[in-house]
């Protein structure tokens, strides 16, 4: 089996550490495995155990068959290896894998931001140096020093247009800074945002002022052919932006929702229901929000949404996390919600930060409530509110989930990143927007989870018009994904 591993690596130019030949050998199929390495246009230039874990992690049924499940405790971060050893175990519960909850550090001055974005920026250039395209690559002070074609990771400071059209980068690393000229016409051109990190591959002008692009590398999410079958039964339903306390609240709707988990057939499997934020509709907002309120206290707002919660079946378990209308700190990360809100509810219902990594059954979730989609659409002309799907694929190649410091998104100031997307997860899920969305990319199911309100007037004056009352379903074991309408 290893001949034949390495035969193909090497009749395709892959450099591969002996570990991993040995992984990708004791996994249950391998020659998929190596099928799948190789499709992949972002492959790492030299393969290491730690790429194929992460290939392995995308397509459970290739994992290692000798593994056991090894035990995690709650809210502890596993490593790529512990993550893609878990195995798909029916009636499982849910794990926790990464979470700010309890975990907060900041204390808001200007060294824990130096330090967010440091961390930030080393987490995102180990995921880029083992880009092939970077190979050889340099620091900036270094690449200045040599003078000729250059390779080199940075964080945008800044991006604006010259008055020739052409696009101009400030970029900068741990020590040092320089400018990146992109050509009018290039490619990508118009998709930078400030604070994500890139890795340019070029040449610096004649003058040897600044830099001028050949190519811009992105730190990407490796191509995997999605959700390959684990013989669980189990459905996870996605409800976002419930919004109770708002007079726009779908109170009919909802009810059509918790009758149809009662009493139909295809509602019997579902047995988890994730929540990724605006549980309640929330005080003081926006502007005037007091005008369109039901209920006009905060922990009313939450003690009804605890009685509408009990109308889901007991056997269905619950997560849920808080957007930018709960009662935490609006910074991101989120903590979860205080006890003084959770223990309203009751015992299946586990209370998660934002964003959170999460394993259920063997799949990685990702949930994100999705403040930073406004910011996503601010700053890239060709994003808009109708199509969050395509938001959450700039996410994925920028892996970060809101890397634009400043603007809209208040970002918390903690030692390390919360929001870099530094596992590939099965499925990631955004609310924020209220659209419903769903779709794919690179084998990883995305899904915008709908909303429970309709159109509030801060909506009618941004052009926002929502789509509720729909819930986006995955079956965890086939990776079917479908919508189910209690909009009518
Ligand atoms: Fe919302």
């Amino acid at each position: 089996m290893k001949k034949s591993i390495l035969k193909a690596f090497a009749e395709n130019g892959i450099l591969a550490d002996p570990e991993a030949v040995d992984a990708i050998s004791q996994s249950s199929e391998a020659m998929k495995c190596v099928d799948v390495i190789l499709r992949d246009e972002n492959r790492p230039l030299v393969l290491t155990k730690s790429d194929v874990d992460n290939y392995l992690t995308c397509e459970p049924k290739m994992r290692p068959l000798a593994q056991t499940k090894p035990v995690i405790k709650e809210g502890e971060v596993p490593s790529l290896e512990l993550a893609s050893s878990r195995g798909a175990e029916k009636g499982e519960d849910i794990k926790i894998l990464k979470d700010i909850t309890g975990e907060s550090t900041c204390v808001g001055n200007v060294i824990d931001f130096a330090k967010l974005f440091n961390d930030r920026f080393s987490a995102l250039k180990k995921i880029l140096v083992r880009r092939r395209e970077l190979s050889g690559l340099a620091t900036i002070a270094k690449a200045k020093k040599v003078r000729r074609d250059i390779k080199f990771i940075g964080i945008v400071n800044d991006v604006r247009t010259t008055k020739n059209g052409h696009t101009m980068l400030d970029l900068e690393d741990e020590e040092d800074k320089i400018q990146v000229l992109l050509m009018k016409g290039s490619k990508s051109i118009d998709t930078f945002v400030k604070d994500e990190v890139v890795g340019v591959v070029g040449s610096f002008s004649k003058d040897g002022e600044i830099v001028v692009a050949k190519e811009i590398v992105r730190p990407e999410v490796p191509m995997n052919s999605g959700m390959t079958p684990n013989g669980s039964d189990s459905i996870v339903a996605f409800v976002s932006d419930i919004h109770v306390g708002s007079a726009e609240f779908l109170g009919k709707e909802w009810d059509r929702f918790i009758s149809w988990l009662n009493k139909d057939p295809v509602a019997k499997d579902v047995r988890y229901i994730v929540v990724p934020g605006d549980l309640v509709d929330g005080i003081g907002i926006y502007p005037d929000q007091e005008d369109e309120l039901v209920i006009e206290d905060v922990y009313a707002q939450y003690t009804e949404l605890a009685r509408l919660m009990k109308g889901i079946p007991e056997r269905i378990k619950i997560v849920m996390m808080p957007g930018n209308h709960d009662a935490v700190r609006l910074a991101e990360p989120q903590p979860a919600l205080p006890e003084s809100i959770t223990k309203m509810f009751d015992a299946r219902t586990r209370f998660v930060g934002n964003p959170c990594y999460m394993e259920i059954e063997g799949r990685t979730i990702l949930a994100y409530h999705g403040r930073s989609m406004d910011d996503f659409i601010s700053g890239i002309h060709a994003l808009s509110y109708n199509d969050p799907a395509e938001i959450m694929r700039e996410m994925l190649r920028r892996r970060h989930m809101a890397p634009i410091y400043g603007e809209r998104t208040a970002i918390a100031p903690e030692q390390k990143d919360y929001l870099v997307i530094d596992q590939v997860p099965n499925i990631f899920v955004t609310g924020h927007v209220h659209a419903c969305a769903v779709a794919e990319y690179r084998g990883i199911k995305l899904i915008n989870a709908s909303a429970w309100q309709s159109q509030t007037s801060f909506q009618r004056m941004h052009n926002q018009i929502p789509d509720p009352a729909k819930v986006p379903m995955v079956n965890l074991g086939t990776g079917e994904v479908w919508v189910e309408d209690f909009s009518s």
